[in-house]
């Protein structure tokens, strides 16, 4: 339904969003930098009497513990008027779209899901829903939530999904930030918004969350786009290295019995990698076509594109010594050892060489790290 609103709006929100997109592509919308409130702006297509039923995003996930799905969407943080005549604007209907994608990405990964609900809810009507916002954000308010997420320690990756409120967060989404340590958790976000896009959401969820390693391999979805992209957020998250086509979850997190081949010219070193999260996530990687570069006298070192998570993955032990392959965490690489080492605290194992372990000092140039299947 096309819908008037009368919105205090930045110019630039007028940008078209027709499509679901990723935030990496070019489809994703620029955010609005202009950062200026004007006076009254008529904004159309802004919001919607909500998608049509679909989805139950109440599930509980059993699959994959190491994942939850967190979102915020105003369906579930709003009293339900019965009589949507009652309220004076057009009124929030169920499914919500952020609430409907959250499920989508909840059945895709088998995950557990968490709906971020205020102890306040908001009104109902969108005229009422909207001035409150507004006041919340100009007080950079964080409003109290009902209750705080389950204990976040058993999660390695939180997918988190919110729509965009006044050119960002939604404030209780700053306040479950705040309150919930996602230190060192891999977090993917995924947005349903108008026509504003992501706006300055990334950057204030960035700051609210500091330690999480944030992708920027973002899902976002113009909010008349919501309720058919179940295929499109499903393939995302499936691409990420989360989807039911990779199940037999278990196995795919437990490293333990995977190995890698690192090969260069005719030479090629096999490893066997640990169970850590950090060997999970260089695997969901592979294959890679990376540089090998010298560093120090005792290793061989490549980058691999995203960093690396490393909840739940082991220190490198320098008993382990030459052959460790490990995870340098503040500068993202990878390390081959070929030489002893110290150990340092930032330094996260990920396996060791079981063939070829004398080869890795002459390693150099282009190679290619492959999962031996
Ligand atoms: C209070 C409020 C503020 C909003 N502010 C914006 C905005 O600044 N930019 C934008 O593109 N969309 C904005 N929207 C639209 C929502 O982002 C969009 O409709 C989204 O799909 C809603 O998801 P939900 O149904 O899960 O809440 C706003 C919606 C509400 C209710």
């Amino acid at each position: 339904m096309k819908r008037i609103v009368s919105f205090l709006l930045a110019a630039a929100m007028f940008f078209s969003l027709a499509a679901c997109s990723q935030a990496d592509g070019s489809e994703a919308s620029a955010p609005s930098d202009s950062g200026q409130y004007e006076t009254e702006t008529t904004v159309e297509d802004f919001g919607d009497e909500g998608p049509a039923e679909g989805s139950d995003a109440e599930g509980e996930g059993t699959g994959n513990s190491n994942v939850l799905v967190a979102y915020f969407s105003w369906v579930d943080n709003a009293v339900l008027a019965e009589d949507v005549d009652a309220v004076s604007s057009p009124s929030v209907i169920p499914p919500g779209n952020v609430q409907q994608l959250a499920g989508w990405v909840q059945e895709e990964t088998g995950g557990d899901i968490f709906s971020i609900r205020v102890a306040d809810p908001y009104p109902s009507g969108w005229d009422e829903c909207l001035e409150r916002a507004n006041e919340e954000r100009g007080e950079d308010a964080r409003p109290e939530l009902a209750e705080n997420a389950v204990n976040l320690g058993q999660y390695d990756t939180v997918f988190l999904g919110y729509p965009n409120w006044w050119y960002g967060a939604p404030m209780a989404l700053l306040s479950f930030l705040e309150q919930n340590d996602l230190s060192g958790k891999q977090v993917y976000l995924f947005c349903s918004h108008g026509t504003g896009g992501l706006a300055g959401s990334v950057e204030q969820i960035a700051e609210a969350a500091p330690g999480a390693v944030i992708s920027d391999n973002i899902f976002d979805c113009y909010e008349e786009e919501a309720a058919s992209s179940e295929e499109a957020i499903k393939a995302w998250a499936d691409g990420l290295g989360y989807g039911s086509q990779t199940e037999g979850e278990e196995e795919d997190t437990d490293m333990s019995g995977k190995r890698i081949s690192v090969q260069f010219g005719d030479a090629e070193v096999i490893y066997a990698l640990n169970n850590g999260a950090a060997a999970a996530s260089l695997y969901e990687m592979l294959p890679l076509t990376v540089d090998a570069e010298d560093f120090s006298t005792n290793e061989k070192i490549f980058y691999p594109p995203k960093e690396l998570a490393c909840v739940e993955t082991p220190a490198a032990s320098s008993s382990t010594g030459a052959g460790t392959l490990a995870y340098y965490e503040p500068w993202g690489n990878v390390v081959m050892f070929y030489d002893g080492f110290n150990e340092n605290p930032s330094l996260y194992e990920l396996g060791y060489a079981v063939s070829g372990a004398e080869q890795i000092s002459r390693m150099s140039g282009t190679i290619t790290v492959e999962a031996i299947e």
